[in-house]
């Protein structure tokens, strides 16, 4: 039952080691501003997004819905993104579609949250086989539930091949994307699961959707290939494939080189200092999932806790850096260790980090 998986997921992947892999982030290092000419108070985190102003620029990752206690994961995470005027993704929104009476579990987001930046979220290889009168309906139904700002589409085909009742049906995805960008009348956000988007697929996404944003949920962070097979009790299968995946560091660099458009930097971010380093070497926004999680499940006050950490720490960043707002830490400089330089240089990649840091 599909109930039953949405279960699984939480419980794997608050009880177990579900996390793998290195999303590089300690291979960028910051130049630090001993003069930064202005007063911590004066930092100012903000951005505006998908038409919206965030007091920074943090997403809450797409995570779950359709059970008891994915509902009540939701209604904390909701009451902290209105609370401190963030993003949040909601999990795949397809058990809600396929049986309505779950769909509370998701519509309690839009309760709780009613002015943060609400993002639907179904996954690609579902939207490839509907026909598109019943798309349509999808998305609709999708966006309406939770009075969506955006909607995201995931791109998940490791996940899907390691699990136990997987649909890895992938033909007809890009066309479904570009039709789901033609009606949807919200920007559409095109994002991985943990296994990162390279810039051969960003490349694809750009010349044939035009996607708005891509979240590029690279490695380092929750690893679906581990959950899943943990759940088919196949783990060797899982070892076999250990680290599997583009690091999001790297990720963020190959799809900015190809792609103008926003980027959403995810994947093992595990801090407000990382999250400031995402955006240094080219996301707009940043996004966490698995830590979030964990502090739901010990309530409200812990995840208002967690994210106010957050926040602190990327103000910190920001203060250390000398940037004064989130346009000046994007072009604060970085200097890559002799992994990132390595990857770049056989991908071909130019970043403008790197020919500043030679
Ligand atoms: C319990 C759990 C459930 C998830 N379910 C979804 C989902 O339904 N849709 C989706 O797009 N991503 C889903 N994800 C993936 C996250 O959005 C994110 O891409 C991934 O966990 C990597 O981020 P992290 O390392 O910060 O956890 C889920 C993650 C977790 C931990």
């Amino acid at each position: 039952m599909i109930e039953n998986r949405k279960d699984d997921h939480i419980r794997i992947a608050s009880e177990q080691n579900v996390e793998e892999g290195n999303n590089l982030f300690n291979e960028v290092h910051f130049i630090h501003i001993a003069l930064p000419e202005i007063d911590f108070d004066e930092v100012n985190t903000s951005i505006t997004i998908f038409n919206k102003k965030l007091s920074f620029p943090f997403i809450i990752g797409a995570m779950t819905g359709g059970t008891e206690t994915a509902e009540k994961i939701n209604t904390t995470l909701a009451k902290c993104a209105e609370e401190f005027n963030i993003g949040m993704y909601v999990g795949s929104q397809r058990i809600a579609i396929v049986k309505p009476e779950t769909a509370r579990s998701f519509r309690i987001v839009a309760e709780n949250a009613p002015t943060a930046l609400k993002i639907a979220n179904l996954g690609a290889p579902q939207v490839s086989r509907l026909d598109e009168k019943i798309l349509v309906d999808w998305v609709s139904q999708a966006i309406d539930m939770i009075n969506a700002d955006a909607i995201a589409i995931h791109l998940n085909p490791a996940q899907e091949v390691f699990q136990p009742e997987g649909e890895p049906w992938f033909r007809g995805v890009i066309d479904k994307l570009r039709f789901i960008k033609k009606i949807a009348n919200r920007p559409l956000i095109v994002k991985e699961v943990g296994n990162g988007i390279s810039m051969e697929v960003a490349r694809i996404l750009a010349s044939r959707v035009n996607p708005d944003a891509i979240d590029v949920a690279g490695i380092g962070g929750t690893s679906f290939i581990r959950i899943e097979s943990i759940r088919a009790g196949a783990i060797d299968e899982a070892n076999v494939f250990s680290g599997w995946g583009i690091p999001t560091a790297i990720a963020i660099c190959e799809v900015r080189n190809v792609y103008d458009g926003v980027i959403i930097a995810s994947g093992g971010i595990r801090s407000g200092l990382d999250g400031a380093k995402a955006m240094a070497i080219g996301a707009n926004a940043f996004s966490m999932s698995r830590p979030l999680l964990l502090a739901a499940l010990k309530g409200f006050d812990e995840t208002k806790k967690f994210i106010g950490k957050l926040l602190r720490e990327f103000k910190i960043a920001m203060f250390l850096t000398g940037s004064r707002n989130v346009n000046e830490l994007n072009n604060a400089p970085v200097v890559f260790g002799q992994t990132i330089i390595s990857w770049l240089g056989q991908r071909n990649v130019s970043c403008k980090h790197v020919s500043a840091s030679k």
